[in-house]
Formats: structure tokens, sequence, C-alpha cells
């Protein structure tokens, strides 16, 4: 049985397509990371998937129940949305016992505070959620989640707008519970934060998902050779960089120019003497060189 399985799922809002064709299956026990741009169709995917709104075509199933009858295993669901619904006005720990009660979930006081503890939170149960920060609310919207100890738990952008240390609190929990058996869906609008706990990442664009793998094999796409930082007198322009590529035939690109620093791309480090020979014969002085790697947001997400 699969977690969740999607064929050619279309949903549209007015005459806009927001989700084109999706298909894909999630493994049970698999962390999936799902990115897109803002505004891609993340949150409308995860919408669909969990009955808050319809799909327009197309078909799903979720822990190998269709999609119409989602009510059967909405309870070995957990969903953290995109915009948490808090209850501003209750106490942290009042609220998990309140969404608890809802969901069918058994735990005494003890385990709603290690729910807490687990989360990064401990302490803070007794706080109204009004006072609590961005991090301290997407925190107990998460635990909120976990509530009825879910097979499946659906995250829409856990770690966006986190500060880094409370990125790596959310990051740890997620392996943890991938580590207990469950499967995690995750969403994020940064590849290079999602691709860090993800065994296999799916681009969302144009509604479709135009990129599926796992890292490795997305690294592996990746390459499409070196990026150079050259600090050089005078600073490369544009125009200076194509006459040096005519003149030396090299596969040489422009990419920009960072204060002093000329970005450029070339296919190999091999070219690199080639380059630092044309440079001096094209009356420049170099006085640095550094490759640097391109990140996987780089390439997907900035192209
Ligand atoms: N309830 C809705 N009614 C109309 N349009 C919507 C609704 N929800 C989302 N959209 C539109 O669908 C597109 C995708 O939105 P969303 O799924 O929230 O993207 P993401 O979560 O990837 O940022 C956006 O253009 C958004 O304006
Ligand atoms: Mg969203």
């Amino acid at each position: 049985m699969k977690a969740i399985e999607v064929e050619n799922l279309i949903k549209r809002y007015g005459s806009a397509n927001v989700l084109n064709g999706i298909n894909l299956t999630v493994e049970k026990g698999e962390v999936f990371g799902f990115v897109g741009h803002n505004g891609a169709g993340k949150s409308t995917f995860i919408h669909t998937l969990t009955g808050i709104t319809r799909k327009s075509s197309g078909s799903f199933s979720i822990l190998g129940t269709p999609g119409g009858e989602l009510d059967r295993v909405k309870k070995k669901i957990g969903v953290m949305p995109d915009i948490a619904n808090l209850y501003q006005h209750m106490r942290g720990i009042d609220f998990l016992r309140y969404m608890g009660n809802l969901a069918g979930d058994m735990r005494t006081k003890r385990s709603y505070e290690e729910l807490l503890e687990e989360v990064g939170l401990k302490g803070a149960g007794g706080k109204k959620i009004k006072s609590y920060s961005f991090g301290m609310k997407k925190k107990i919207s998460i635990a909120q989640a976990l509530l009825g100890d879910p097979e499946l738990i659906i995250l829409d952008e856990p770690t966006s707008g986190l500060d880094p240390e409370s990125a790596i609190v959310v990051r740890k929990m997620v392996t943890r519970l991938q580590e207990e058996g469950k499967t995690i869906f995750l969403t994020s609008h940064n590849l290079d934060e999602i691709e860090k706990v993800s065994d296999r990442v799916g681009i969302l664009t144009d509604g479709v998902i135009k990129k599926l793998g796992t890292p490795r094999e997305l690294k592996a796409q990746a390459e499409g050779g070196v990026q150079l930082a050259v600090r050089t007198k005078p600073v490369l322009t544009a125009e200076v960089v194509n006459e040096l590529k005519e003149k030396s035939g090299l596969n040489l690109a422009f990419v920009e120019t960072k204060r002093e620093f000329t970005l450029l791309q070339l296919p190999s480090d091999d070219e690199l003497p080639r380059l630092t020979r044309a440079l001096l014969d094209g009356g420049v002085d170099l006085y640095e060189v550094k490759v640097e790697e391109r990140s996987l947001e780089d390439v997907f997400m900035n192209a």
C-alpha cells in the first residue's frame, strides 16, 4: 500500500489550472519534499488531498483509501496547515488538549507536555498562544499535527520563516518521526532547505511536477559546468567576457558582476588554465579565482 497515490490531478480556481495534472506516488516511510515558488499550488495540493477543497478532476488515494472515502482515514493523517488556525486566547497546553480531544487522541497531560518538549516548546505550555513568537506558533502547530499518532504527517512550510536553530529542531523531528515509521509529506518554497530532510523531492512548476528525484539525482542533473568568481583589474564586463570568449575559443559565459568579483561559467575546471591565459593575453590582471558550488536552489529554482 502506498502512502499517497495521485493520478492526473487537476484543480482549477476559476479559469486558472493551479494543479494541471499531478502524478505522484509517495511510499510508506518516506520523507517527501514538495517544492515550488510561492503561489505554485503546494497548499492547494494539500487542501485537495485532505478534503478542504474539491479536486476538479483526476484521482488520488491516501493510505490505500480513495479520495472519495477520505473520512475513513482522516484519523491516520496529521496536518499542519499553511496558515495555522490557532486559538490565540488559549494556553498552549490547552490548545493541544482541545485539538487532541477532537482528534480522539488519548494522551494524558504528561504526554501532551512531552509533545511540547519534542517540538522545542518545553515550559511554554502555560502561556497563551497569542504571546508566542512566530516560530513558537509554527512549533505548536506541528505538535497539533502529531496528535493521535498519525501514520501520515503533512506539514505545509514547517520551516519557512523560522530562525536557523528552530529549523534544525524541526528537521531533527522529521527525521525522528521517520525513524518511528511515519510517512512525512512536507512543503517548502526553498529547495536547499527541504533537500536536507527529504528522501525524494518534487518540484512543482506550472501546475505539474517538473522535476522528481532524490537530492542526489537532482544534483547529478544539476551539474552543468563550474561557476567561477574571478577578481580582476579591470573588473570584467559582459562585453569583455564575450571578446575573450571569441578570441580564446573557450566555452565561457558571463553570469553577473558582484562588487569586484565577476561570476563566470565554464564547462569544467579543466579549462581554468586556458582561462587564466586568455585573461592575461587580453590585458586583464587576475588577483583571485574561486570555484563556486551551485546549490540545487540556484539550478532549479532560480533558472
Ligand atoms: N481558495 C482559493 N480561491 C481562488 N484561488 C486560490 C485559492 N487558493 C489558492 N488560490 C490560488 O492558487 C494559486 C496557488 O496557491 P497556493 O496553493 O496557496 O500556492 P503555494 O502554497 O504553493 O504558495 C495561487 O495563485 C492562489 O492565488
Ligand atoms: Mg502555501
